[in-house]
Parts: C-alpha cells; structure tokens; sequence
C-alpha cells in the first residue's frame, strides 16, 4: 500500500458531520479491496493499531473522546450492474461502500430504477448504509438489499453476507451487534432494483406531497422536498440525523404512557421491525409497538434546548445539533441530560441512534 494514504493527527472535526473538535491518531485511506485486505492481513498493524473502525462519511458517529487508534477510511468507488434477472424487470446492481449514498440514489432514479426514491437525500455512504439499516419514508434499505461484501478486519479475510445473514431490524443489522461491532469493513453492498415504478406512499407526508405519483422521480423529488424542509443541512448547522431511536414499547406501555400524552404518536412495527424484536427476546411472541422519540423529548420540553454549545434542533426535536465548535464530550453529555429527562418524566428508555466513541 502506498505510504502516503496513512494519514497521523488526523482533525475529526471535518471527517464527521457533528464537526466536533476531537483527533485520531491515524487515518488509512482504503481506496481498493486490496488495500483492506493487506492493511488487516498484516497482524502487526492489527496488534499496533488497535482500536480500528471503520469511517465514511461520518454521518452516523459520534466521537465523545479522541481516538486513540486507526480509522480505515471507506472511499472505494465504482458502480455497476451485475445482473437483469429473466423477468427483464429487475436488476442486481452492486456499489462500492466508499460511494455517496445520494449520488447513488440519484443516479438509480436517473437511470429508471425503482426501489432507493423514498431513501433521497440521506447523508453517508453506501457503506455505512447497512450498518444501521437506514430508512425513511416508509422504506429501509433491507427491503432492496440483498447482500453485503465484507473483510474481517481481525484476519484480513472477505466474506458475504445474504441479505438474512445481514439480520436487519429497525435501524440495526449484525454489524452492529457486540460481537461483531467494528469487526467488518465493508466493500460493496448489492441491490436489487426493478424497472417497473412501485411507489410505496405509506408515510402519511409522503403522501400528501405526492398523491398521484408517476416515476420513481416525483417520489425522489417529493422526499428532498420534505427531508429539506425538516432537517439541518449538516453543512449548515452540524448533526448526525436522528440522534436516538424511536422506542419500540410494549403495547401496555404505550397505552399508560396514552394516559399521560394522548395525542402521543403510536406506530405499528414494519415486519423487519418485528422480526428484529422477536429475535432479541427468545423467539417468543412480543406485542410491541414504535413511539416517537421526537414527540417524547419535545413534551419534556427540550427542544430548542441549547446547552453550551451544542443543543436539540428547534424544529425537530430528535436532532441535536452542534451551534459553536467544541468537543464532542458534549454531545455525549447532551445526550445524557435528554435520555434522564425523558426516563424521569414518561419512563421511557431511549436508545442512541448513531455509534458513539466513548474514549478508553
Ligand atoms: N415529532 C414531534 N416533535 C418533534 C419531532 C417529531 O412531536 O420535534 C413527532 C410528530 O408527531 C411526528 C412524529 O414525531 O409526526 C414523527 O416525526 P418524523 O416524521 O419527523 O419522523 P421521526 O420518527 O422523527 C424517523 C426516522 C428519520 C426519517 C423519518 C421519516 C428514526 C430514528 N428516524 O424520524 O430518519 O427520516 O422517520 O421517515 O427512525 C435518521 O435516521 O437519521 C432519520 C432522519
């Protein structure tokens, strides 16, 4: 590998869209799979380097501490079509992990693709796309993914994961679940798209903005549309998206919480939702339902809440954003405040969204 892609001293501060003043002590720019291959087969910068994880765009991380070790930096490119399977409808399209996630979902829709329209205008790569399984709009990417390429950065070797053995579950998936958490650098992720428009308007906004779709263009133009009008640009005013999941409560839960809040927002769990929670508690048969995060912190009165320098967005209260420059201690320290208020106050448990480096 060429020596000029490690970088020492590497500044977080624009390697992540919280921006917040930390350091790490070195970065690798993986540019081929042959870079990560080498780079984990060689155990000496295993056992050196240590910690490792895996860095795109840094939509999706907070860095609560500075990073004492090695961040492989994902900017593999390359997009191409693998195969058009007999129906002449659908297509297997694979994408290499250091892509943008936008850029890729523009390009299907350009290209007359259907499937990625509801997921416009998400911040990230593709590589990262897996790792939490992102969605919105009524979609989430388990529904088009059917498989990831992947090295084991503990021995240097690749593997596939089927879209089963990605185990997805709402806004979660195997690459983040202990054991295998900051094991796997992810290369490629493989999409099946189809020709034919299926619209998919369950979201009640999306609706709305978009009644009578025609192509996966109205779709995709509707949702920048609303993404843009909700949500802090992240050039603009530093954030990581949805900071904390919504809940997923049992059914009795939520009808207590009623009581308290009754025009709480109650949302039936997607399949995947479902088969993550079921998994989680032994197989047995749960009756859970989603409530929203948002809705629980705003009634905590929190948002707009400024704390130093960081603070909770003042129009979506499950954003928290960064207002001056400062270390991201803060962002953890913020998170904190809101997950005892809201426990305190409605007895709800909130869970972070994004991976936290908690230093150590
Ligand atoms: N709400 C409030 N106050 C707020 C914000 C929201 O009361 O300040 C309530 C409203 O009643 C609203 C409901 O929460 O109807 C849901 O809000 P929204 O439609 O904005 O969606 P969300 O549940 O807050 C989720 C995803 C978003 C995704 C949107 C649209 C999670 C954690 N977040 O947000 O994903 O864009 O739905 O599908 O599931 C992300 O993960 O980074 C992200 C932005």
């Amino acid at each position: 590998m060429v020596i000029e892609s490690v970088l020492s001293d590497l500044d977080l501060s624009t390697r992540h869209t919280l921006a917040s003043s930390n350091w790490a002590v070195q970065g690798v720019s993986i540019q081929r799979v042959r870079d990560v291959l080498e780079w984990c087969a060689d155990t000496s910068h295993c056992a050196q380097h240590s910690p490792i994880w895996v860095l795109g765009q840094g939509s999706n991380v907070v860095f609560g501490a500075d990073f004492p070790g090695t961040l492989l930096l994902s900017a593999i490119k390359g997009v191409t079509r693998v195969s058009t399977e007999s129906d002449g409808d659908t297509e297997v399209w694979r994408v290499a992990a250091g892509e943008l996630w936008r850029d890729w979902v523009e390009q299907s829709v350009d290209a007359g693709l259907s499937g990625l329209e509801n997921l416009a205008l998400i911040p990230g790569t593709v590589g990262a796309a897996p790792v939490q399984n992102i969605g919105a709009y009524g979609s989430d990417l388990s529904q088009v993914c059917v498989g990831v390429h992947a090295v084991d950065i503990r021995t240097g070797s690749a593997r596939y994961f089927t879209q089963q053995a990605c185990r997805f579950a709402y806004r979660d998936s195997i690459f983040k679940h202990p054991d295998d958490a900051n094991r796997w650098f992810i290369t490629a992720v493989d999409f099946r798209l189809s020709r034919r428009f299926h619209p998919v308007l369950s979201y009640p906004a999306l609706q709305k903005a978009c009644a009578a779709p025609r192509s996966a263009r109205d779709v995709f133009d509707a949702v920048c549309a609303i993404r843009s009008q909700k949500l802090p640009d992240p050039a603009v005013l530093p954030n990581a998206g949805s900071f904390f999941k919504n809940p997923l409560i049992l059914r009795s839960e939520a009808e207590r919480l009623r009581q308290k809040l009754p025009e709480i927002p109650i949302f039936a769990l997607s399949n995947a939702d479902a088969w993550g929670v079921a998994e989680r508690e032994s197989g047995e048969q749960v009756q859970r339902v989603k409530v929203s995060a948002g809705y629980l912190i705003e009634q905590a009165g929190l948002k707009g809440y400024r704390r130093g320098n960081v603070g909770v967005y003042a129009h979506h209260a499950l954003v928290l954003v960064r207002h001056a420059p400062g270390p991201g201690a803060e962002i953890v320290a913020l998170s904190t405040e809101i997950q005892q208020r809201v426990l305190d106050q409605f007895g709800v448990r909130l869970d972070i969204e994004p991976v936290v480096w908690r230093g150590g």
